[in-house]
């Protein structure tokens, strides 16, 4: 039998596979809730506009709740002869109160429908993504308080550079993550229109009042154009894209922590919570939940390749290629949320080895900028000839097994006559980071600047 919503012309049903390939309510049984809220707002600006009758927005809107305590008391019955969400909510709707169900669809097509629906629900999670990175970034700025003046060492090529603070470290994932939420913010703040009232593409002759809907559905105006408003998926490619880049940056501490907390290196000791074993080697702390977010990029960021090549060349307005945003965004965000929780049960949870990090922060020569600054300092030196000096000092200090504060003045002197025992003084961990007052740089005064400054934007 055709199908009851839109089968007037077709004297038969749809194949199977037709409908198999069809049907997306399997996943977007998801957006129940945007759809009666969004329904709920179209009836009640129906009736405002004396469009239907009040009795017939009431019905619907009580209607509406009924079908909506049904799914989430997981009593209602989803068809895939009914296609999508829409038209499930609808169906069911008639057989609850019955004729004035089909009044709700007046002024309105799922296209503008659906457009409305995902946006809210992409509004949504780009709410609790900004709450996530927020609760993240409260964890790496408790780490940062306790350690401001922990020395470590700072890398560059993964090579030792030079020493930086715990806190700095910490620090710098912080910035990155206000980063990743100001992108979030900006792409709700671009997405806050409202494409319900576009009608199927070129609006309708009903005099229907989209501001109405728009305020009451949350949203900061009506979306333009019509043809614009249905066609639009740049929200969800923008979330899919901040998505990726906060992923990103998930992925690169997540390198961290797999390195840090080797055996090589002990920087860091994940908790038992946070760390899993081996069946066969009963030494083992595995740092599975780090591993499983330096990868999770991967599939977030190929969400937002998959939709980006969706929409590609799409002519205006609606195309039902369109329906395959969805399970995409699904899908990142599904990943996104679980990463941030478990990047910030990680980092809550991590105890730092203050000990390993200090000794590693003075090994491989990480003070010889020091050194090449105190020669330009002291001596008078061109940085390019203290670069040298400095340069020979480091291969006599290898070339006698011992680090640079090691090297006696002596034979210090013999690289450089000008040298004097001040230079002991640079050649320390912990001067060289009191040192680096710089704005943004890592002495623990301005370590302790920058956390002041996040904890009065967290609040
Ligand atoms: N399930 C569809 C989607 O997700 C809803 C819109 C269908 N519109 C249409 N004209 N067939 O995109």
């Amino acid at each position: 039998t055709a199908n009851t919503m839109w089968g007037g012309r077709f004297a038969a049903g749809p194949d199977a596979i037709m409908e198999a390939i069809n049907a997306s309510i399997g996943f977007d049984k998801r957006l129940y809730a945007q759809d009666i809220r969004g329904s709920r707002a179209h009836a009640a600006m129906l009736a405002a506009q004396d469009i239907i009758s009040s009795s017939d927005a009431e019905a619907i809107g009580e209607g509406l709740l009924t079908v909506l305590s049904e799914i989430e008391a997981g009593e209602f019955a989803f068809s895939t002869a009914l296609e999508d969400i829409h038209m499930n909510v609808e169906a069911r709707l008639k057989e609850i109160i019955g004729e004035p169900a089909g009044r709700l669809h007046t002024a309105r097509s799922r296209n503008d429908q659906v457009a409305t629906d995902f946006k809210l629900w992409v509004r949504d999670q780009i709410d609790a993504a900004i709450a996530g990175i927020e609760a993240l970034q409260r964890a790496f700025l408790t780490q940062a308080e306790a350690g401001a003046d922990w020395v470590m060492p700072g890398f560059t090529h993964l090579q030792t550079a030079q020493p930086v603070t715990w806190g700095h470290h910490m620090m710098a994932y912080v910035e990155m993550l206000g980063r990743d939420a100001s992108r979030f913010r900006d792409a709700r703040a671009r997405m806050n229109e409202c494409p319900l009232g576009a009608a199927a593409l070129a609006g309708t002759s009903f005099p229907i009042d989209r501001h109405m809907t728009a305020e009451e559905l949350g949203f900061d105006r009506p979306a333009a154009n019509s043809l614009d408003a249905v066609a639009d998926r740049d929200f969800a490619l923008e979330f899919l894209s901040a998505a990726s880049i906060c992923a990103m940056h998930l992925s690169r501490f997540a390198e961290e922590l797999v390195i840090w907390s080797s055996a090589q290196f002990r920087f860091v000791r994940l908790s038992d919570g946070f760390s899993t074993g081996s069946s066969i080697m009963p030494q083992k702390r595995n740092p599975d939940a780090a591993e499983l977010l330096r990868a999770k990029v991967g599939r977030i960021l190929g969400a937002s390749f998959a939709l980006f090549t969706v929409m590609k060349g799409l002519p205006l307005a609606y195309s039902k290629d369109m329906q395959e945003d969805k399970e995409q965004v699904f899908d990142a965000a599904d990943n996104l949320m679980l990463s941030l929780a478990a990047m910030e049960g990680m980092v809550r949870d991590m105890s730092a080895n203050r000990e390993a990090l200090a000794a590693a922060a003075g090994a491989g020569f990480s003070t010889a900028t020091d050194l090449a600054d105190w020669l330009v300092r002291a001596l008078g030196l061109p940085f390019r000839d203290a670069h040298h000096v400095t340069g020979s000092l480091v291969a006599l200090a290898e070339e006698n097994g011992c680090d640079l504060p090691d090297l006696t003045l002596e034979q210090m002197q013999q690289v450089h006559s000008g040298i004097t025992a001040q230079v002991f003084d640079v050649l320390g961990v912990d001067n060289s980071v009191a040192s680096r007052t710089s704005y943004g740089g890592t002495a623990p005064a301005q370590v302790r600047a920058q956390i002041a400054r996040w904890n009065e934007v967290l609040g």
